[in-house]
């Protein structure tokens, strides 16, 4: 029998004039809904699970399966031009050929800084986490074990897994996992963000969770979050570039393994759970001292000014956390679809000279 959406659709209709920046409770069109089989309403109104259980979301959707996108495009097209500020038809394009001249950042006369470089991928044949049951989660840290075996054996990629699964031959204890969150290596327990949680990406935390980590800390790999995969490179240098460059040689090594293949589409990219990294799914952050433009404790002014650069500012520990009593922020450009993953890299390294700029204007 048809699942009875009538109390979904009376909450929506309400938010659509309580919460306006909601972006996927605006999209949503009831007229299209309707045309829709029951199979396929009950999987748009999962995708939209996270932003009616909180009014507050920004993006208000997750996708529970790769083809959604695709599936359910008159929906994601709005969302996505919403969001990215792209035309409905925008088709995304990836580039990694890199700089052509190396971006040292002693050139800005700045010291090392710690940079980290992620990209979120989904393995094709797996549902995304919102829509993942527990034997799917252990199936994904399960398949990915081959694949930290022939890292953990290579000189520049070698290290060791940490999982977070009870009774994983690989599990941490929950001194060295809070340690990991510490050190940036690790992710907080999902279950405590409440658009993950809504969303169904905490669901069975934390079953099938982990991380591979390498020795010198540098590669690091997150399973189960809210991409199957995040993986990155992170190091205190002053060259963006390498830490680019190092993360396509990972992508690479990884690629090569026969157990996986990543979910994309002709016309959307890399495929993640959240609109908001689809594409590239590539986040290039630095963190940068910004003491006078956050005099005072507060983040507006650096905020502003980030924006005007196509740039995004979070705090020290992610996403959500407060910035350094310092004054230094998680500085990193906020376009991941239809930029290519070159133009991140260089709009990270304008936008860090802008700033430090805006940051000497306040006291000459
Ligand atoms: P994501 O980048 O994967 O979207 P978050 O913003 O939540 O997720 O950040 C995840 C972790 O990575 C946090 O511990 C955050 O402080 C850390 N992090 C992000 N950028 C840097 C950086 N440049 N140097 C050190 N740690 C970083
Ligand atoms: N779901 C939240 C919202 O809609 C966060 C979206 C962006 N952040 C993310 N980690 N995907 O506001």
């Amino acid at each position: 029998m048809a699942t009875d959406h009538t109390e979904t659709l009376a909450r929506l209709a309400n938010l659509k004039a309580s919460a306006p920046q909601n972006i996927a409770v605006q999209a949503f069109d009831q007229q299209w809904f309707e045309t829709l089989p029951a199979t396929d309403q009950d999987r748009i109104l999962a995708c939209l699970a996270s932003g009616l259980a909180n009014p507050d979301s920004e993006m208000g959707c997750y996708a529970g399966h790769a083809d959604d996108y695709d599936r359910f495009k008159t929906f994601f097209s709005d969302v996505l031009s919403h969001h990215h500020k792209t035309p409905s038809d925008a088709v995304h394009r990836s580039d990694w050929a890199g700089p052509s001249a190396p971006m040292d950042v002693t050139a800005l006369g700045l010291p090392p800084l710690s940079v980290r470089i992620r990209v979120g991928r989904n393995l094709a044949d797996l549902p995304l986490p919102s829509a993942m049951g527990a034997k799917d989660r252990q199936a994904l840290e399960d398949r990915m074990q081959p694949v930290f075996t022939a890292l953990a054996a290579d000189p520049q990629f070698g290290g060791g897994y940490h999982s977070l699964t009870p009774g994983h031959k690989a599990e941490t204890s929950r001194d060295t996992y809070h340690s990991l969150i510490d050190r940036h290596l690790m992710f907080r327990p999902l279950d405590t963000d409440p658009y993950l949680t809504a969303a169904g990406i905490a669901g069975n935390w934390p079953v099938g969770r982990g991380a591979y980590v390498s020795h010198d800390q540098t590669v690091i790999i997150w399973v189960g979050e809210e991409d199957h995969l995040r993986i990155m490179v992170m190091d205190r240098t002053t060259r963006l570039d390498q830490i680019f460059t190092r993360l396509r040689g990972l992508l690479d090594r990884i690629e090569a393994q026969p157990v996986l293949e990543f979910a994309t589409s002709a016309r959307f990219g890399n495929i993640t759970s959240c609109p908001t990294n689809l594409g590239t799914a590539m986040r290039a952050s630095v963190h940068l001292a910004l003491p006078n433009l956050t005099r005072g404790g507060s983040d507006k002014t650096a905020k502003q000014i980030a924006r005007a650069h196509g740039l995004s500012v979070r705090g020290m520990g992610g996403e959500h956390t407060a910035i350094g009593n310092d004054g230094t922020v998680d500085l990193s450009p906020s376009a991941r679809f239809c930029i290519t993953e070159t133009e991140i890299l260089i709009r990270l390294w304008t936008g860090i000279q802008a700033l430090k700029e805006a940051d000497q204007a306040v006291i000459d």
